[in-house]
């Protein structure tokens, strides 16, 4: 990295920028996998010769792999060191948080967020490793069986429920801001912004939220 690139990662803009960058990726996958998961829904043949698929081509499997691990990674730095840049320019926080002028989505970016990664820590133990962190074994390959039967627990559903809930309102200031750190700002715009935001995080978590409760229901067995 030369001296000039890391001055301008030293900036507040160039830390929001390695996030909107690392947080286009992100949404890029989570839209990419949800995509896939909903495979569910055609059946165990299909689901299954979609993840064989997918497990067919290592370079790509590997190299999708590595991106999002330096996008977690990327996106979670910048994060942590936005919040310290903050921290020493207001030492002291607010006698009274003043909240009325940010959304309730804005003001919990930080703890969302942890909740997310926790989550997604918890998810590839569960379905990607195997751990024996659900209370019952996976078997590699049968990843319709696998989903099934994890979601067949209510706290293991309710689980993933609330954190997608998590995900969708990180989903949602997240775009608003990254589209905004990117350029896409102007008073003409910002309701197609607020609109965009909105799009993308609810198609998200109404996609993810369907699988947990559709097994939950009966739906998917
Ligand atoms: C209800 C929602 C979700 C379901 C049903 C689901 C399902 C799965 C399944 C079955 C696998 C293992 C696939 C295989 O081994 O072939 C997997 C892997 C994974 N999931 Fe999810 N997922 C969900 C949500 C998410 C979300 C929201 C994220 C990220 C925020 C995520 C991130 C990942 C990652 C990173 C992997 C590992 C992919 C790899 O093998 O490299 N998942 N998921």
């Amino acid at each position: 990295m030369s001296a000039q690139q890391l001055s301008f990662y030293q900036t507040t803009l160039g830390k929001k920028v390695v996030m909107a960058i690392s947080g286009v990726i992100l949404i890029g996958f989570v839209l990419g996998h949800m995509a896939g998961n909903l495979q569910i829904f055609l059946g165990p043949e299909k689901l299954d010769a979609y993840a064989e698929f997918l497990h067919s081509m290592p370079a790509l499997l590997w190299g999708t792999r590595i991106v999002l691990l330096v996008s977690v990674f990327a996106h979670f730095l910048s994060a942590f060191s936005l919040w310290k840049l903050n921290k020493a320019a207001r030492p002291q926080a607010y006698a009274k948080q003043v909240s009325q002028a940010t959304t309730y989505a804005a003001r919990t970016m930080r703890w969302g967020g942890v909740i997310v990664l926790l989550f997604i820590v918890y998810h590839l133990l569960h379905l990607t490793v195997g751990a024996p962190v659900a209370g019952y074994e996976i078997v590699h390959g049968k990843v319709y069986d696998n989903v099934v039967n994890g979601f067949s627990n209510p706290a293991i559903a309710g689980f993933y429920i609330i954190a997608q809930a998590c995900l969708g309102l990180h989903l949602y200031h997240g775009t608003w801001s990254l589209m905004q750190t990117l350029g896409f700002n102007h008073d003409k715009y910002n309701h197609l912004r607020r609109n965009i935001a909105c799009g993308v995080s609810l198609l998200i978590t109404i996609g993810n939220i369907s699988i947990p409760v559709s097994v939950l229901t009966g739906c998917l067995s």
